[in-house]
């Protein structure tokens, strides 16, 4: 491990919200993009049209993608457990803030046009009465970080804050889950369909094969299908990758795959 790695419970697959305030401490943030998605280059008028619309951002870190909505004239609401994250966010932006208490959360971070507002907190602790509703959810990866036992609430949080008529655009990471235990979580196309089939009409909008990322690295065969064993026939343990983004090289496959989600 890097001293830039935050250890965390890998059997388990399980990072707590203190973990991730220290990830943000110590800079192990490897999943931040320096650039908005390239979903707003392909599509960004068709996400958006007919005027400004407003977004909620789950698990927003310090996402450029929060600015490139703010600058086209939406107002986006965020959520982030890292108080870091949500100053760097406005000062790398050059952006002003009105900081305020909410009870219940934390604080609440409001650029002075008040179109940009990031609370810092858990989103669980936030409500739909505090929140309101949005015509649209921005998941950038956001789900593929939630703990796998949380995924449900998570879901039902985020489909309630959407206005009737209004989409969820939900980024996910594929990958062989045998290589890591998360987070980032391996979401199939499988698991979106548990997750929002019954609510939701999915469409995948786009999908990116990012399969071999460093072809240096010896990828594990699917060991779900065929894992190695000793002659007694005993599974021998793999030596597990140091990180997520050497498990993901590792991994025979991995996806990256924007779905759009309409309520039903
Ligand atoms: C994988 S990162 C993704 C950040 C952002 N979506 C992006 O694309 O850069 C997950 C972020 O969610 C935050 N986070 C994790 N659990 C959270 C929770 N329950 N409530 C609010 N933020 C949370 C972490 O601090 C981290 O910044």
């Amino acid at each position: 491990m890097s001293a830039k790695e935050v250890e965390t419970d890998l059997d388990a697959g399980v990072l707590h919200n203190s973990e991730w305030v220290k990830r943000w401490e110590v800079g192990d943030i490897a999943f931040h993009q320096s650039r908005y998605d390239s979903l707003f280059d392909s599509q960004g008028e068709a996400l958006f049209p007919g005027g400004a619309k407003s977004v909620f951002v789950p698990l927003c870190g310090k996402t450029p993608d929060m600015i490139w909505m703010y600058n086209q004239g939406h107002s986006v609401v965020g959520v982030e457990l890292s108080e870091q994250a949500v100053q760097e966010l406005f000062s790398e932006n050059k952006l002003e803030a009105r900081v305020q208490h909410v009870e219940g959360v934390g604080p609440l971070y409001t650029s002075t046009d008040g179109r940009l507002q990031v609370y810092v907190g858990d989103l669980f602790d936030l409500t739909k009465d505090q929140l309101s509703e949005f015509d649209r959810v921005w998941d950038s990866r956001s789900l593929v970080a939630i703990n796998v036992v949380d995924q449900e609430r998570y879901r039902n949080l985020l489909l309630s804050l959407l206005k009737k008529g209004g989409e969820y655009y939900l980024k996910t990471l594929d990958y062989d889950p045998t290589v890591w235990p998360g987070p980032p979580h391996n979401i199939s196309r499988q698991r979106v369909n548990e997750l929002y089939g019954e609510h939701c009409n999915i469409e995948i909008l786009e999908e990116t094969n990012r399969t071999g990322l460093n072809p240096n690295t010896p990828r594990v065969p699917h060991s779900d299908v065929n894992p190695p064993t000793d002659p007694s026939g005993d599974v021998v343990p793999q030596a597990k990758p140091s990180s997520a983004g050497a498990a993901l090289k590792m991994s025979s496959y991995l996806y990256d795959r924007w779905y759009k989600l309409l309520l039903k």
